[in-house]
């Protein structure tokens, strides 16, 4: 069968009506940043379908606006922490408690794109202009936007996240839990049984709180600043903007979105480590800085954001790390303390940080590194198939199979390069 075919199958094996899971067992709900990668790869055959998945997650948005991370529309015994966990939280269908980085608007705008989409873009544009609103407004401190939790991130065990943890205490109070992921996967491909206990920790904190996102963000155990979300937000905010004026949105808000581009702009360079030369993440308590080189630190090409000194930088790292590694771009430095090959986001290439860094570069003129991060992941996605995420030395799939956004985002650059041979 050939890998398109495949790469259809993985997402109807994983379609669950009007959203799609990342992969049975392990992660049975809808996620946040997998569904728009996920409609980014049904776009290319079957366009209805890719705008109920859109619809679908923003139906799981809250009152103030945010997008959970994870969508409960059921309560599966197979994952923890599930619904009952998080407690009462604030949307109309059960949710976590915290968001995921916000790649809806650019992937919207991208395959709504021409007057063909104009009605669709015209459906979402007031949901996800409440969305980076909650961003600026709820999670931001002192000008920078803030994440309150590794899985907020996306980038759940990056060695990034350890100076924030290793400020936090475990709640002596933390209820006993058991976890599931370890019983789907190699417990050496997932986080730490401490790490999950911190994770709890946060979790415990929202819920006692009744899920005030304000006071999560200021008296929440975690407080750190993150390129990935950074950048993220930054781009989407410049596609919102480009919405907008497309729709002929009234100037205020115009105005809005480009003031949160402003303030963007003016954040990249807390973000920077003159050390490193490197975008890291940042306890926004301490100041402290992280020590190593991600898989996010790149995407400053992707925001179109950075000093040209900055840029330049960027690219002798990556030059760097693809001298370290089979597949670019491992999501943590192989140079650095923590690097493992095969944990989770201690060290394995993730296929949307490879879609999104590779794109940033194309767009910025550095082609042939964006080539490199491209070849990455699809040399390794013909070596191993549809999996979650890589080992960048290896190119063997690690923690899921069958994963949906590694499919979908195959499926896109097949559909916008043509240059793999199509069944
Ligand atoms: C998990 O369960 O590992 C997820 O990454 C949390 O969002």
């Amino acid at each position: 069968m050939s890998l398109k075919q495949t790469a259809i199958d993985t997402l109807s094996k994983n379609d669950r009506g009007r959203f799609t899971i990342p992969t049975e067992g392990l992660y049975p709900y809808q996620w946040n940043w997998d569904s728009a990668f996920i409609a980014l790869g049904l776009a290319t055959y079957d366009m209805e379908r890719a705008w109920a998945e859109i619809i679908s997650l923003i139906e799981g948005q809250w009152p103030d606006g945010m997008i959970p991370s994870i969508i409960f529309r059921s309560d599966d015994t197979d994952y923890f922490p599930g619904p009952s966990r998080w407690g009462n939280t604030l949307g109309s269908t059960p949710s976590t408690g915290v968001s995921q980085p916000p790649v809806l608007a650019t992937i919207v705008r991208q395959i709504t794109e021409g007057p063909q989409g104009a009605a669709r873009r015209a459906e979402v544009f007031d949901q996800i202009f409440a969305w980076h609103k909650w961003f600026h407004e709820a999670r931001t401190v002192d000008g920078i936007v803030a994440t309150v939790h590794p899985w907020e991130t996306g980038r759940d065990n990056c060695p990034e996240w350890n100076i924030g943890l290793d400020l936090m205490q475990v709640a002596p109070d933390l209820p006993p839990y058991t976890r599931m992921d370890n019983k789907h996967v190699d417990p050496s491909f997932r986080p730490t049984q401490e790490q999950y206990d911190k994770y709890l920790t946060i979790v415990h904190f929202g819920d006692s709180i009744g899920w005030d996102q304000r006071r999560l963000t200021d008296e929440g155990p975690f407080l750190m600043a993150d390129p990935n979300i950074h950048f993220v937000l930054l781009r989407a905010d410049k596609d919102l903007l480009a919405m907008a004026t497309e729709m002929g949105k009234p100037a205020d808000i115009r105005d809005q979105i480009s003031a949160w581009i402003a303030k963007g702009e003016a954040a990249t360079d807390y973000l920077w480590s003159d050390d490193l030369g490197a975008f890291v993440a940042r306890d926004i308590r301490s100041g402290a800085f992280s020590t190593g080189f991600s898989n996010c630190s790149a995407l400053c090409f992707y925001a179109d954001s950075g000093t040209h000194m900055q840029r330049a930088r960027t690219i002798e790292n990556l030059k760097r790390i693809a001298g370290k590694v089979e597949h670019l771009l491992p999501s943590w430095d192989p140079d650095a303390d923590g690097f493992e090959a095969q944990r989770y986001w201690c060290g394995p290439l993730w296929p949307q940080m490879n879609y999104m860094t590779a794109r940033g570069l194309d767009e910025q003129g550095e082609a042939e590194l964006a080539m490199q991060v491209r070849n990455g992941l699809c040399d390794a996605i013909e070596k191993s198939g549809f999996w979650e995420c890589f080992n960048p030395l290896t190119g063997a799939g690690c923690v899921g199979s069958n994963f949906s956004w590694t499919a979908a985002i195959w499926l896109s650059w097949q559909h916008e390069t043509k240059l793999e041979g199509v069944a």
